[in-house]
């Protein structure tokens, strides 16, 4: 599962290749850190200088593997009609976790306690719908509605953390406990006034460390309640630890960092960057994942991270594209194989006017031999377009 980095030569960069930095690390020849995928050739020109030679580029079955006969994969029709048929109950799991989410920040915020035998028998529903389509449920992960970050944002981190801690091999007990801890990750926040919470704008140095107090307000709220396990208490309180030690409150470092912890740091930054908040835009996942990159084994464990990037693809279920043919198009299903080429739905013209949607492998060339590929990844929201309305295309 791990991933290696290995130098090779700039005329050999192509596109689909994540290029890490080049340079060699010596006075005359400094490494240049870049962490970008490489779409497309004009990418490579842009991202290196010219009179590069070895650049180095992060391999793992991820970017390398490939496909070995088209029978092997499923068309971008069967994503459709797979997507079609997942979506309605996992929508039903996601609308009953949301509701969820909304009822125990309001007990937090009044001061009442938590009831955590509600909040099980939801954790178990998600873990069911990621077994039956994990496609379903990221794509509601995304088609979300952004003013409710506070409840949108415990669902999608607890069900990003359920997808990579399956994908680690966790056992059910830990993914139930991974689950609870991801749900409740910020509950602290509840004792913290929502002035500081939504000030738009750079916090003081004070409002910073009340802010950064969460955790702890966290550890207290959980510590109260009944049949927790101390696990679920170390994912909470240790969520802004970072791997180099450079987090807080403990400033603890590597794997002394409850695994839960190093998760949930992972898609809790994920879900923030990719979110607009009162004071920021959001940002689409593929350049997300690039900056995230950047921190790769500083703030994360480098190992969960590129699993993490191989779950979610550079542009995961759910998120819209825009075609080189100018289409629009929303993604059904990431190609393992091939992180820059998933199978999507073509929605709208270059205008955003509905046209009858066709389903397009991207991996796959046309009759005609013709290759389709993404062009760029627009965000939504900055084009007027509420992604919960989008969801109708699907099924
Ligand atoms: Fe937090």
């Amino acid at each position: 599962m791990t991933s290696e980095i290995r130098s090779i030569k700039k005329r050999d960069v192509k596109p689909g290749m994540f290029v890490h930095g080049y340079g060699c690390g010596t006075f005359h020849d400094p490494f240049v850190a870049v962490g970008r995928f490489v779409e497309t050739y004009d990418d490579i020109a842009k991202y290196l200088p010219e009179e590069t030679e070895q650049v180095e580029i992060l391999t793992d079955k991820i970017f390398e593997k490939k496909i070995k006969n088209d029978h092997s994969v499923r068309s971008a029709a069967t994503a459709a009609a797979d997507l079609a048929e997942a979506l309605p109950a996992a929508r039903r799991i996601h609308e009953d976790a949301l509701d969820y989410a909304r009822k125990f920040i309001d007990d937090v915020r009044n001061g009442k306690e938590i009831n955590i035998a509600e909040a099980e028998p939801i954790i178990g529903q998600v873990i069911e719908s990621i077994s039956t389509n994990e496609s379903a449920a990221i794509t509601l992960a995304f088609l979300k509605s952004y003013d409710e970050y506070t409840f949108t944002h415990c669902i999608n981190v607890n069900l990003y953390s359920l997808l990579l801690g399956k994908a680690l091999g966790l056992d059910s007990d830990e993914l139930k406990d991974l689950g609870l801890a991801a749900m409740f990750h910020d509950v602290g926040k509840g004792r913290i006034s929502n002035t500081l919470l939504n000030k738009p704008g750079k916090l003081t140095d004070s409002e910073f460390e009340t802010m950064k107090g969460h955790s702890l307000q966290g550890l207290k709220v959980l510590s109260n309640i009944k049949g927790l396990s101390e696990d679920v208490l170390c994912g909470v309180f240790e969520h802004h630890e970072r791997y180099d030690g450079k987090g807080y409150p403990q400033k603890i470092k590597g794997d002394e960092i409850h695994k839960f912890a190093r998760i949930i740091a992972i898609c809790d930054v994920y879900d923030a960057l990719t979110s607009v908040r009162v004071y920021k835009q959001a940002m689409t996942p593929a350049k997300s994942l690039s900056l995230m990159f950047k921190w790769k084994g500083t703030d994360f464990d480098p190992e969960y991270f590129n699993i993490f990037i191989r779950i979610m693809g550079v542009y995961p279920p759910g998120s819209m594209v825009q075609l080189e043919d100018k289409r629009y198009a929303i993604v059904l299903e990431t190609n393992e194989a091939f992180p820059l080429k998933p199978k999507v739905k073509i929605l709208f013209n270059h205008r955003m006017q509905p046209i009858i949607s066709e389903c397009v492998d991207l991996a796959s060339c046309s009759d005609d031999g013709r290759e389709l590929k993404v062009l760029r990844q627009p965000f939504p929201a900055s084009m007027g377009i509420d992604m919960k309305q989008l969801s109708r295309f699907l099924v």
